[in-house]
């Protein structure tokens, strides 16, 4: 059999989604196509996705502007993606669209795929920066994992409440920017999920990380620089440090099991793709 993915989403030209699961076709010997179906925000996105029907796609990905968009057209939703508010991966299922959202879950993997102890360790406290919607796949998987003392900050409050309402299971508090900056040494882990720190802003952060706790972790979700400010000031300060780039990784491999079934494994693609991101 002949797999036929894709990628709809607006502007996507530059996605790495494509050389990620052509490499994962590869490695498992899956043959198959994935390609890149551009949407612009100005086309009818209901005849657009009539198109989509039509073009019988074992499973596609939906990225930014059209995670929420398309979860009317699906014909059943994940708990998670549910939870989530947004579907990132759909499903094909005999002509039946199921949509996923993998990217909470991928970034859970990817911290796990380098802190493999964590796992364990649910009572970590854990500082989310950022109120966005990756904040909210983080958050959501985090919580549905266990972990209890997870706390927001943001610079709209409103935004981290709404986030902090998605899933009951945890002690939420939300900060300031301000006070996450004061308080930085209560947290074990600091996840950044805003775009502060993306290039061309790549000499800002988004808190100064003065007062880090000794052996904490600090993880940025940012791949563009691959080495963050946030990170950099992180690594001085003696914290061990998480990519942002391997949360794309995860998420693309749980994508492709749900597709197909097989997990790939991916600790070698990690390198490749440092490589790929820092000749851009
Ligand atoms: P994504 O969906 O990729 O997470 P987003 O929804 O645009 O992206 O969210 C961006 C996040 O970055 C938000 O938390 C935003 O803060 P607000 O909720 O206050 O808008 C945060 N952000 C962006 N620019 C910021 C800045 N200059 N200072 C502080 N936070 C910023």
């Amino acid at each position: 059999m002949s797999y036929k993915f894709g990628l709809i989403g607006y502007p996507i030209q530059h996605s790495l989604s494509p050389w990620i699961h052509e490499q994962f076709m590869q490695k498992e010997g899956v043959d198959g196509s994935y390609s890149i179906i551009e949407i612009k925000p100005d086309n009818n996105f209901l005849k657009q996705v009539d198109q989509l029907k039509s073009q019988k796609l074992s499973g596609f990905n939906v990225t930014v502007p059209y995670k929420q968009k398309i979860m009317p057209f699906l014909d059943e939703v994940s708990e998670e993606a549910q939870g989530i508010g947004a579907v990132n991966t759909v499903l094909n299922d005999n002509g039946k669209w199921i949509g996923y959202n993998t990217d909470g879950i991928g970034y859970l993997r990817s911290l796990a795929g380098k802190f493999p102890k964590l796992l364990t360790e649910k009572d970590k406290r854990i500082l989310l920066l950022g109120g966005g919607g990756a904040a909210r796949g983080i958050y959501y998987a985090l919580v549905n994992a266990g972990f209890y003392y997870v706390d927001i900050a943001n610079r709209t409050e409103q935004s981290a409440k709404e986030i902090a309402a998605l899933h009951t299971a945890a002690e939420t508090n939300i900060l300031t920017l301000q006070d996450a900056e004061q308080q930085i040494d209560a947290y074990d882990i600091i996840i950044q999920t805003t775009s502060v720190g993306m290039k061309p802003g790549q000499d800002s952060s988004i808190i100064s990380l003065d007062k880090l706790k000794a052996g904490s972790i600090v993880s940025d979700i940012i791949y563009q620089p691959l080495e963050t400010n946030l990170l950099k000031q992180a690594q001085k300060q003696g914290s061990s440090i998480h990519y942002g780039h391997t949360m794309l990784l995860y998420q693309a491999q749980y994508a492709f099991e749900i597709w197909t079934n097989k997990t790939v494994p991916i600790e070698d693609m990690d390198h490749q793709l440092q490589l790929i991101l820092e000749g851009r």
